[in-house]
């Protein structure tokens, strides 16, 4: 695990996006594991810049998210479908036939997720998977538990998870309470993983991440084992490494 040290936000964004654009323009016809949260909107807005200013181009480029809660339909503002388009895909040239995200508003969980891992099999896997991380140390929507998890499933969102989340809605009775995920042996299918943090409320997970016992108690731990992983993170979210 590498650790690249970020002054700030934009520090982290900048640094990401960096490693993102290098891995569109060495494969452009490259395979991204892509992220929701606020964590990375950042870096899709650096990514932004560089397809505008001429320096990428997507046109090949497919995507696969991590995650989507469940019941919500994909032009649902809440939903991370509407999530991907506003702050990414619609503001750069990738065919929308080439970006995914599990399908929430399929009842069917078993179904949704069983499609969803064979699609992302098919494609061979990221060849970069972009991770932020919950401030309980949650990937995708793994949360804590007593095993890691392999494929794509449904959860149970935690409570600290859906009060964090519930800043991004109306009243945290709308916070969806199940969430399709991509499992954490998916994750570690990755060629590489790039984790981004900010901000003084990830430090313990950081800490942990990096540096805790690797457990499914805290889901991110297990990067320590991935042989390919960055993680990018201000002083603030290093401040107990
Ligand atoms: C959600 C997402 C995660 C994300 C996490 C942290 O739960 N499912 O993929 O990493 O939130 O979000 P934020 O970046 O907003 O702190």
């Amino acid at each position: 695990m590498r650790i690249i040290h970020a002054t700030d936000y934009e520090d982290m964004s900048r640094k990401a996006a960096n490693i993102i654009a290098a891995q569109v323009v060495m494969d452009p016809a490259c395979v991204l594991g892509l992220a929701t949260g606020s964590t990375p909107i950042g870096t899709y807005q650096n990514l932004i810049k560089a397809y505008e200013a001429g320096d990428l181009d997507f046109s090949q480029v497919s995507t696969y998210n991590l995650d989507e809660y469940r019941g919500l339909s994909h032009d649902d503002p809440q939903s991370y479908h509407y999530f991907m388009k506003e702050n990414l895909f619609d503001h750069i040239n990738i065919d929308q036939a080439n970006t995914h995200v599990p399908d929430g508003s399929d009842p069917d969980a078993e179904a949704a997720c069983s499609e969803y891992d064979r699609i992302v099999e098919e494609a061979g896997y990221p060849d970069l998977q972009l991770l932020g991380i919950g401030n309980n140390g949650h990937i995708g929507f793994n949360e804590p538990d007593t095993c890691f998890s392999k494929g794509t499933h449904c959860v149970d969102l935690t409570e600290s998870t859906i009060e964090a989340n519930s800043r991004l809605f109306d009243n945290i009775e709308d916070v969806p309470r199940q969430a399709y995920t991509m499992g954490i042996q998916t994750i570690m299918n990755a060629y590489m993983v790039l984790v981004v943090a900010n901000g003084e409320k990830k430090a313990q997970a950081v800490h942990d991440m990096c540096f805790g016992p690797i457990q499914p108690s805290c889901p991110a731990s297990i990067l320590q084992l991935h042989p390919n992983c960055v993680v990018i993170a201000d002083e603030a979210a290093l401040s107990l490494c």
